[in-house]
């Protein structure tokens, strides 16, 4: 399968917009550079046993020195759009608070040449990189954090202003707070469901407090907030399992669209988790369910979910699927699962447009007589391009797609072991080599009619 969608796709009209993503850490290095402070990845990846191969963020692809080579290659790709992260630690500095000016010039340099270019610029606030003095202080548990992000935010956005075409919040505030605070399987690597769930509301109330602060300089951007699905499918139709399940999506997604969207939790998990509850001040969700120009989804796989074994400290759990698709990082490949979570949110939820902010696959490439065949992830994004179609045709408003990743990258506890890139990294001689799917990413994009840029 190659990539292609039908001329009249509404994927390729103009107002359709193509794109792939990144992130501070998991791309620049240069972690000590130019004042940029300790985060709490940095330190996370010192501790034993947390990442693969005791991988770090040292060096990564060298973008902070080869961005320039990095925007060439993006161009080259054809795409409307590039999601990048700014790294809080290269901004604020950690003793008096100052701003770090070396650090705004970094992105300023990657930013006004991205305009320059005439690529949108969809940049995300909070890619997981908290500096470490916050966590020193509580993290995301503290609630002064919050307050810190306002500020950060208040910062970029009166600095970049609509150089800056979108500003993302947060991504994905799931992983954030269940992987880092709840599963300690990410930095800062707590691990209690009830600092999971007070570190996801401190999270939301941040968003919440910085979308006005960043609307005030800049009224024409975009803002929201990106958010992660895995939705859950029971396995079967049993009472128990459609229970568990419910709570599963309960716990995992509507904890986070559902105070977004309505202003409130949902009430099951209230009810269910009393005692782990997070404090909720007064205001808090009203300010949670302030209005948003977007939500950013990222979907990757979806989950096969049973009641919990009668002894389980959890409600449901989670049931391997043997004889189907996986990628190499063991997810399930299940375009459909990404049709129904549209459609779904779309009936449950009044949203503003969708972006799709993140898909892909990890594959185990190989670079071989300078090529990358990576069939399966060219197969992988075609399958959900026509998930994402089908479910514009179905009356859901979506505005764009990323692929994850322009280029193998930093995959958090997997270290540089799983390969997302459409774009492969010779981590030795940081050299950039296009993949199949890269080569077929730019070819469906230069087939559109109009091109948008
Ligand atoms: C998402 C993250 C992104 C990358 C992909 C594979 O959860 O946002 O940084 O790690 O998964």
């Amino acid at each position: 399968m190659t990539l292609k969608l039908d001329i009249d796709s509404p994927l390729m009209q103009a107002d359709f917009t193509f794109g792939v993503a990144t992130a501070a850490f998991q791309i620049e290095g240069a972690n000590t550079a130019e004042g940029r402070c300790e985060s709490i990845w940095d330190k996370f990846c010192q501790q034993p046993g947390k990442v693969v191969n005791a991988d770090d963020g040292a060096v990564a692809c060298d973008h902070f020195h080869l961005w320039r080579e990095d925007i060439d290659l993006i161009e080259s790709l054809g795409v409307d759009a590039y999601r990048l992260s700014i790294a809080w630690p290269r901004i604020i500095n950690p003793i008096d608070g100052s701003i770090n000016a070396k650090g705004l010039a970094f992105y300023d340099n990657i930013i006004n040449e991205l305009n320059a270019r005439n690529i949108k610029v969809f940049v995300t606030l909070y890619h997981w990189d908290l500096p470490q003095y916050l966590e020193d202080n509580g993290g995301w548990l503290n609630r002064d954090t919050v307050q810190a992000f306002v500020d950060y935010a208040e910062v970029i956005s009166a600095h970049f202003k609509e150089r800056i075409y979108s500003y993302c919040t947060f991504n994905e505030p799931w992983c954030s707070a269940y992987l880092g605070y709840q599963y300690a399987v990410h930095a800062p690597g707590k691990k209690s469901r009830k600092m999971g769930l007070q570190a996801a509301h401190h999270l939301l109330l941040a968003h919440g407090l910085a979308v006005p602060v960043i609307r005030r300089h800049c009224a024409e951007a975009q803002v929201g907030i990106v958010l992660n699905f895995t939705p859950g499918d029971s396995a079967s139709n049993s009472p128990a399992d459609l229970q568990a399940t419910q709570i599963y999506n309960d716990y995992n997604s509507h904890w986070f669209i559902q105070p977004l969207m309505q202003g409130s939790y949902p009430s099951s998990i209230e009810q269910l988790y009393a005692e782990d509850l997070p404090v909720i001040e007064a205001g808090d969700l009203d300010q949670i369910n302030v209005d948003i120009d977007y939500l950013g989804i990222n979907f990757y796989t979806r989950a096969v979910v049973a009641a919990p074994d009668s002894n389980a400290d959890e409600l449901f759990q989670l049931v391997p699927q043997t004889d189907v698709e996986h990628t190499d990082i063991g997810w399930e490949v299940r375009p459909t699962a990404l049709y129904t979570l549209l459609t779904e949110l779309n009936r449950i939820y009044s949203l503003p447009p969708i972006y799709i902010t993140e898909n892909g696959a990890a594959c185990d490439d190989h670079l071989l007589d300078g090529q990358v065949d990576d069939q399966q992830r060219c197969d992988y994004l075609q399958q959900h391009l026509l998930a994402v179609e089908r479910a514009v045709r179905e009356g859901v408003t979506i505005k764009g797609y990323f692929a994850w990743s322009l280029m193998d990258n930093f995959e958090w506890a997997e270290g540089y072991s799983k390969r997302f890139g459409i774009v492969y990294v010779d981590y030795q001689s940081q050299q950039r080599t296009l993949k199949k799917s890269a080569h077929n990413y730019r070819k469906l994009l230069n087939s559109r009619s109009f091109i948008n840029r």
